[in-house]
Formats: structure tokens, sequence, C-alpha cells
């Protein structure tokens, strides 16, 4: 088999993106170009992601975009192998810009199309930079999904456990919007958490100990609220403390739930070559710490892409179609946009 070139194409929430990796005969890759176009500013005023405004914005600059993928990794269309986007899960309008935009690559430049579930592109993404071999355990924490998946191969995901309420990220954001921090939470409350105090607040663990690696936060963000409630007007402290005691507890209930996931994978024979942390929280370096170590106490280790790589961005659906690509995998051009995709 010769190297595959791919272009990949990300619309499925708030970042345009367009890269192109390279996927080498022997597995391993290289990303040519990565451009992120990030749409938080026009959606900041909202507090949160607004659709409408989502997939115009897609509209504006994905051409752009993707001219620019190009050009940065100094190669024509012609000269690429197959056009991935991100076919959903995700906001539909976006969708549906990122998929019709790469059908029309794809039918201009006589080239395969490969229709990305954005989970699987984010469940990859550490084969690219990390080289992690099959199977390894999964965890997917990000703004609309949390789930731990044993993966043994593509195409071949086993749901362990998932969430019974908010994900992860959302619980962040709802967090970050109650305590009057910007949008995107995430990122606010790490920082906000720097300076604060994770012991001042006594906040619940739901589910702690459960034999299914499953997960609740609704009761969590509650209880960050009736602690709020109770100290209002918070202080610039009060905000650093809460920040502080929630990502506190979310380590926690991520620490519990993936030693759990570890044990079930162990119970039906497989042996997880990694722990791999995907999606935008794994951007936050307390979660990444925490889960180094409960896989190397669980005899595994922790493979997590860079935090650039772990938010949305076009070389994760890039490397996902070379990965399809490369096992023969593509898709026609009726391949339909999907709101709604579980892996
Ligand atoms: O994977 P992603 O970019 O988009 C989705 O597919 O959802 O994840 C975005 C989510 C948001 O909820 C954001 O608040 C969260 O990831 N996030 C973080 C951090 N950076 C992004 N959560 C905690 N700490 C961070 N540093
Ligand atoms: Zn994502």
């Amino acid at each position: 088999m010769r190297d595959l070139l791919l272009l990949g194409i990300e619309t499925t929430c708030d970042e345009t993106a367009a890269a192109v990796v390279r996927r080498r005969a022997d597995g391993t890759g290289a990303i040519l170009s990565n451009i992120v176009h990030s749409q938080t500013e026009d959606h900041a005023e909202y507090g949160g992601v607004v659709p409408e405004i989502a997939a115009r914005a897609h509209v504006e600059v994905l051409d752009h975009l993707v001219a620019r993928a190009l050009r940065a990794a100094g190669l024509r269309l012609d000269e690429i192998d197959g056009i991935a986007a991100a076919a959903g899960p995700g906001l539909i309008g976006g969708v549906i810009v990122g998929l019709t935009t790469a059908k029309a690559l794809a039918l201009a430049a006589n080239k395969p199309l490969i229709a990305v579930n954005h989970l699987e592109a984010h469940a990859l993404t550490a084969r690219l930079t990390d080289k992690v071999p099959f199977p390894f355990l999964l965890l997917l924490v990000s703004g609309g999904h949390t789930q731990l998946v044993a993966v043994t191969g593509i195409g071949e995901y086993e749901k362990l456990g998932g969430t019974m309420d908010d994900a992860i990220g959302e619980a962040f954001d709802k967090t970050a919007k109650m305590l009057g921090l910007p949008y995107p939470g995430g990122p606010a409350v790490e920082r906000a958490a720097l300076q604060g105090d994770p012991e001042r607040f006594a906040l619940p663990r739901p589910l702690h100990g459960k034999p299914v690696p499953d997960f609740s936060l609704s009761g969590l963000k509650t209880a960050v609220r009736i602690e709020a409630l109770k100290i209002a007007p918070l202080s610039e402290q009060d905000v650093n403390d809460l920040c502080a005691s929630f990502q506190a507890a979310v380590v926690d209930i991520l620490a519990d739930r993936v030693r759990c996931a570890l044990r079930l994978m162990r119970h039906q024979g497989l042996k997880p070559s990694a722990l791999v942390l995907a999606g935008g929280v794994g951007a936050n370096q307390s979660v990444r710490r925490a889960l180094h170590k409960v896989a190397a106490d669980g005899g595994t280790r922790l493979a997590v892409p860079p935090p650039e790589l772990c938010t949305d961005n076009g070389a994760m659906i890039a490397w996902a179609g070379a990965e399809r690509l490369a096992r023969g995998l593509h898709d026609g051009l009726d391949a339909s946009p999907r709101a709604r995709w579980p892996l």
C-alpha cells in the first residue's frame, strides 16, 4: 500500500476547520496542515452556540479554509487521494455545509468521499499522534458526549458506559455560565480553578463506586448552584473556590469511572494498550494529570493528543478518513448528514 493524502473538513459545531494529513503505508501519520477558524466570538454574547449563526459562519469561511489548508500543505486538490468530512453527529445546519462542500470537491476532482463520524475521529486521533494499537479504552469527553468505549478496531466500538444526563463539557459550560464566567466554560473554569481552593466546598461524586461506568453530572451542577446561592453575592475568590471544587469533583468522577471501565475490559479478556483521552475536556490539565496516574495504576498508559487536537479540528477528520480509506472504506455521494450518529 502507498501513502494516502486526505483532506478533512469539520463543521459539526462552532469550529470551521480544514486540514491535510498523510497516512504512510506503515500506518503512521503526519499533519501537513491544520487550520481552525473558531466562531467563539460570534456566539459569546449568547452564552452558547446558536445553530443558525454557526451554519452561516461555516458557509462564509469554509471555501477559504480549504484553499488555505491545501496551500499550506503545498498540494493541489488533484494530488489528494480522498476527501473526508464530518457527517455527524452535530448541529445539522453546519454538518450539511461541510458534507456538501466535501461532496462538491469529491465530484469535481473525481476522488473518493469519506463521510466520517465525528466521535470516531476523536477516538482515532491518538493513533495519529501516538501510534496507539488496538485494543484501547477510549474516554471521550466533549461538549456533547461523555462515553467510555472499548475500541478493538476501525468501526469496532463497544460502549461500556455513558452519561445519563449532561455531558462533562456541558457541565463545565453550564457551571461557568452560572458563575458569570465567559463561554466556552471549560478553559474559563480551569483558569479560575488555578487560583481556588478545591476543598472549600464538599460537592457530590454521583455514581461513585457503581459497577457500570456510567456518569451523571446534573446533580453536581445543581450542588454548585446551591452552594453559590448560599454565599451570594460571590467574590472573585468564591468563584475561584467553586471552580476548583467543581473541577476536583469532575476529576474524581472521571478517575473512578475509568478504573471501573478498565476492570470491565480486563474481565472481557481485553488488555488495553492505552487509555485514550479524547474530546475538548481532554485539554484540561488536572484531568490529564489524574488520568495519567489512573492509567499507570491500571497497568496501562495514558495517550492523549496535544490540546489543540483534543478540541474540534480538521486533522482528526482527515485522519479518520485516511484510516477508513486505507481499509477500502468510502462513501457514495448520497451519504446523509446526521444530527445523531452513535459510535
Ligand atoms: O470536542 P469539543 O471541542 O467539541 C465537541 O465536540 O463538543 O469539546 C468542547 C467542550 C466544551 O464543553 C468546552 O468547555 C470543553 O470541551 N473544554 C474544556 C477545556 N477546553 C475545552 N473543559 C475543561 N477544561 C478545558 N481546558
Ligand atoms: Zn468534538
